[in-house]
């Protein structure tokens, strides 16, 4: 019955259960692709124009047609990327916030005067005013694990600045993405201003990176996916925030059931399906033992099951995410892990894992399984956290569990990482907060100032007086 309505040029989406067909959208071809560039390229000077103050109410109008609509589109990005309703539903007050400080933040940019004679030999005569302006057509592509929050976050401060945007969401995350896109074309923002274009990266991705009329990139992913993007960009400005191997380090005298709930928390929300989800401990062998029996109590507490239910274990984004982290978890059995608790798979539904004694020739020490599995590494001594730590190609982020904040400050200015969490789980937000990923895990920086900054250039205006 399905496949009689489905039309060639689109895709069925079901939700992550693969029980319920949620929607369909549609496939993309290069044609409608370069229209939708076009468009947008000749909408947008007249989003330009439109007085600052006007783009700011069409914002903070977006924020509240998103709000309208939260229920509707947290079912739709629980059903379809799998995350706990509560959690959905956060995703858009969230979001709402972001844009509304995106709003803000972007009236308060003035630019700046600089004064000639500031400079050796220089006339008090002359003074530059330096504006920001727009780049142009921005390329915005985001991931499936916040479909909404991590588009708007790109699409937001694009178009405070006076771009316009074509944006690519991920194919499972497109509906909460398009629903995300038609509150904000409920506003009065010109409505070709904003393109989503939709269809597989693979397919559709060269021909968005590469277009001559796609002014900035601004991507989160895969740091596979992020690299490719970065090489065939050239001369064109890309800001990347991709994977991570985030870091819990825990010293002999942290606060152990502390670092246990963060830790907890920080590695299993959202089945661990998040960039900035602590990826590994590394602890000092006085106090593994015990940390890791307050972990094992902590995590027998994390409920598994449906999206639905509210449950913080849920199935996977996919079959072959599912299979990956299985794999890992074999390698790391094979090659002498200890389990701390008896995993289970029921699909795509893996219950949370954790492995203790993890050594550096298994897998699980180095790769992203982006799911629920925690590896944990004993120590003998603080120098090789640190050299393990940077060892990764990733540099997210690293929380660093101690009550000597000494220590943590001086053992966080040797990682080379985005962001160093004192005594707390790693996170992203509060999203106006820099957010940035090192070798691996990103270029350049975002957090709702840079972001704008990141989309904006310098316009330099010499007065001669
Ligand atoms: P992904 O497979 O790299 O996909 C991300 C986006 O790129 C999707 O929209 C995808 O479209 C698109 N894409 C795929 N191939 C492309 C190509 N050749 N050219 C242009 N676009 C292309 O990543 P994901 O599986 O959605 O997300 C998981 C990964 O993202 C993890 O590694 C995670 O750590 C990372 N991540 C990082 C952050 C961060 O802020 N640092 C945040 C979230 C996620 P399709 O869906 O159509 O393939
Ligand atoms: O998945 C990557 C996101 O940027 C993580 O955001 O730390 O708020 O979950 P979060």
């Amino acid at each position: 019955m399905i496949s009689t309505t489905l039309l060639s040029k689109e895709k069925e989406i079901y939700s992550v259960t693969g029980e319920e067909r949620i929607g369909v959208i549609p496939i993309m071809d290069n044609e409608a692709v370069e229209k939708a560039i076009s468009k947008a390229k000749e909408a947008q000077p007249q989003w330009a124009e439109i007085e600052l103050y006007k783009r700011a109410e069409i914002l903070h109008d977006w924020a509240d047609q998103l709000l309208k609509n939260q229920t509707n589109i947290a079912e739709v990005i629980s059903k379809e990327v799998g995350k706990g309703y509560d959690a959905a539903k956060k995703e858009v007050t969230r979001t709402a916030d972001l844009i509304r400080y995106v709003a803000e933040e972007g009236c308060r940019m003035h630019g700046e005067l600089m004064k000639g004679d500031s400079f050796k030999g220089g006339k008090a005569t002359k003074l530059a005013m330096v504006d920001q302006a727009p780049l142009g057509v921005i390329l915005a592509i985001s991931p499936f694990n916040y479909p909404v929050n991590l588009a708007a976050s790109k699409i937001a401060p694009a178009l405070i600045s006076g771009n316009a945007v074509v944006f690519k969401p991920a194919s499972q995350g497109a509906l909460s993405g398009l629903l995300m896109v038609k509150a904000l074309l409920q506003t009065d923002i010109p409505q070709e201003a904003v393109q989503t274009v939709t269809g597989k990266g693979s397919e559709i991705g060269d021909l968005l990176v590469t277009h001559p009329d796609i002014d900035m990139i601004t991507f989160t992913g895969s740091s596979a996916t992020g690299q490719a993007i970065s090489q065939k960009a050239k001369m064109k400005p890309v800001v990347l925030e991709l994977g991570g191997k985030d870091p819990a380090i825990v010293l002999e005298d942290a606060d152990l059931s502390l670092a246990a709930e963060q830790i907890v928390s920080g590695a299993f929300s959202y089945s661990g399906q998040r960039c900035t989800a602590i990826k590994r401990v590394l602890a000092d062998q006085q106090i593994a033992d015990e940390l890791v029996g307050k972990i094992k109590e902590q995590v027998e507490q994390l409920s598994v099951g449906l999206p639905e239910e509210n449950a913080t274990i849920t199935p996977l984004i996919n079959t072959q995410a599912a299979d990956y982290v299985e794999e890992l978890i074999e390698d790391a059995l094979e090659k002498g892990a200890t389990p701390v608790l008896n995993h289970t798979r029921k699909d795509n539904l893996i219950s949370p894992a954790v492995l203790d004694h993890v050594t550096i020739d298994m897998r699980i020490a180095w790769e992203e399984p982006f799911g629920p599995v925690l590896p944990i590494l004993h120590f003998k001594e603080e120098g090789e956290m640190i050299k393990i730590a940077n060892q990764s190609e990733y540099g997210l982020q690293a929380s660093i569990f101690t009550k000597d904040v000494q220590k943590a400050l001086f053992m966080g200015s040797k990682l080379n990482v985005g962001s160093v969490q004192l005594n707390a789980k790693t996170e992203r937000g509060p999203d106006h907060f820099p957010f940035i990923g090192a070798k691996s895990s990103g270029l350049g920086s975002q957090g709702i100032r840079r972001s704008i900054e990141s989309m904006t250039r310098d316009k330099l205006f010499v007065l001669n007086l």
